[in-house]
């Protein structure tokens, strides 16, 4: 896709005018458009019912509008965006939406606060069911209890102990319900059309893309010159939103879409021109995994993004290293691809002067990296850093021959010692070797400083030990 040339009036739509307006305490998006594409499948999706009659929904937003935002801004606080420590060793200076910070542990709430606010009477009467294995279970639950509605949540037998138990902490009426979120959607809707509850779509539902573009406001308010906004994408819902918002007050800033390398349905859809069901792996980001985005966000979102980039496995558990060691920040997968974009280097185009001195001051490119979650479960985060020491080469694996008679492998250890390497594990085996007898293979997991300092070591066993194996493939 190309870089969307904004038209003239819109250009006119600068920073000073999204003062101008502010000053006059309206906040404003004039109009948030969110095209129907769905109206045509009525029996697929409940809400259409309610909505079937208008083409496009023209949502305003107004800080002073006490009925549509207050609660948006009281429930779902304004999360900062800081300047991160991290922005001279990648050349940009780089803000950190923290959405990981709200209180169910992600953006979601922003979509699912609304979407409660917009119901009508009857059916907040009525209730609400949605299927989900994690963070828009938890707004739901968590904003229905707090607004009083009922709120049924579908969730597939995979989801995870914990947001299952939180869910039912909230009150929410929670079903586990099928092998994979697929099965449990068609449950949800299923028993939404039985029992009379709207059914809420987590990335595709107008008023769930609504809601999450106050992210976009908020972004445009605490980092009023920004250039760029980096944000993850699953099914869409939250890309669409926040570019809207964005592109409105400022067409210049560019708006970058995420996605895991394991999961690419955004970028299919963009190859395909509509919605597609794309090839999916397992991910660490989970919260990605949606296999076709929705119709809603992608028609959207299509025209406002400039660019989508997946991103490798590695790369996000690194940057979810990064933020626990830098950011003190503990933030899931989907949540920390963004800064996996970044530190595998595939927005080029953002970066500038990198700097080794980090007190140096540059003027560099200012880009908003959307911190959207941080539910991740404390054993997969053990494991996820494990995987993010490796990729960062302080994990180091390899395989030597040394000699089996009496100080063959305290020669090894010393090696390793000298050079302040320590042992995480250590195994030898002799049966399956073919030389000398008097060998043994020693296979090793050792902890390393950084880059240089595994590159020393892989220097120094080489030049010892005539058969050395380095790397993660031999295993
Ligand atoms: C933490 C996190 N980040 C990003 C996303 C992607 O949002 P969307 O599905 O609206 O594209 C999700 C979706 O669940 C998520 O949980």
């Amino acid at each position: 896709m190309g870089v969307q040339e904004p038209e003239d009036g819109m250009r006119s739509r600068t920073r000073s005018s999204a003062i101008e307006v502010r000053c006059q305490k309206t906040f404003l998006i004039p109009v948030l458009q969110v095209d129907l594409h769905f109206i045509h499948s009525k029996t697929r999706h409940h809400y259409f019912d309610v909505i079937s009659n208008c083409d496009v929904i023209l949502i305003r937003y107004d800080v002073t509008d006490k009925l549509v935002m207050s609660g948006l801004i009281e429930c779902v606080k304004y999360k900062s965006s800081a300047k991160s420590r991290m922005s001279p060793m990648f050349g940009m200076n780089i803000f950190f939406k923290k959405e990981f910070l709200q209180i169910t542990g992600s953006f979601k709430e922003r979509g699912a606060r609304y979407a409660l606010q917009m119901l009508s009477k009857e059916q907040k009467e009525k209730g609400v069911i949605a299927a989900s294995a994690g963070n828009h279970a938890l707004a739901l639950s968590y904003h229905g209890h707090d607004l009083g509605i009922n709120v049924t949540v579908i969730m597939p037998i995979i989801a995870p102990i914990m947001k299952v138990s939180a869910c039912k902490s909230y009150g929410a009426n929670v079903i586990i319900h099928g092998a994979d979120i697929s099965v449990s959607k068609d449950y949800a809707q299923r028993l939404g059309k039985e029992k009379g509850l709207m059914y809420i779509n987590g990335y595709d539902h107008p008023h769930i893309l609504a809601g999450q573009g106050t992210m976009g406001l908020e972004i445009l308010e605490q980092v009023p010159d920004l250039d760029a906004c980096i944000i993850p994408v699953g099914g869409g819902g939250l890309i669409a939103g926040t570019a809207l918002a964005i592109k409105n007050l400022r067409p210049d800033v560019k708006i970058i879409g995420v996605e895991s390398d394991q999961c690419p349905s955004f970028s299919a859809a963009i190859d395909a021109g509509k919605p597609v069901r794309a090839n999916t792996g397992s991910t660490i980001a989970d919260g990605l995994a949606v296999p076709t985005v929705g119709v809603n966000a992608f028609v959207t979102a299509k025209s406002l993004i400039d660019r989508m980039i997946t991103v490798k496995e590695e790369y996000i558990a690194l940057a979810i290293l990064r933020l626990v060691e830098l950011e003190k920040a503990v933030v899931e997968g989907a949540g920390a691809t963004g800064l996996a974009a970044i530190i595998q280097g595939l927005v080029p185009e953002l970066e500038g002067k990198k700097l080794v001195n980090l007190l140096e001051r540059c003027l560099n490119i200012r880009v908003v990296v959307a911190l959207c979650g941080g539910n991740i479960d404390t054993t997969a985060l053990g494991r996820v850093i494990e995987r993010g020491l490796a990729a960062d080469h302080r994990l180091i694996r390899f395989v030597v021959t040394v000699s089996d008679r009496p100080g063959g492998i305290a020669e090894l250890t010393k090696v390793l010692s000298d050079l302040g390497v320590s042992i995480k594990d250590i195994f030898h085996e002799r049966a399956w070797l073919k030389s000398n007898i008097f060998n043994v293979q020693v296979k090793c997991v050792v902890e390393t400083r950084d880059h240089e300092h595994a590159a020393e070591l892989e220097n120094a066993l080489r030049k010892k030990y005539q058969q050395v194996i380095w790397g993660p493939w031999y295993f």
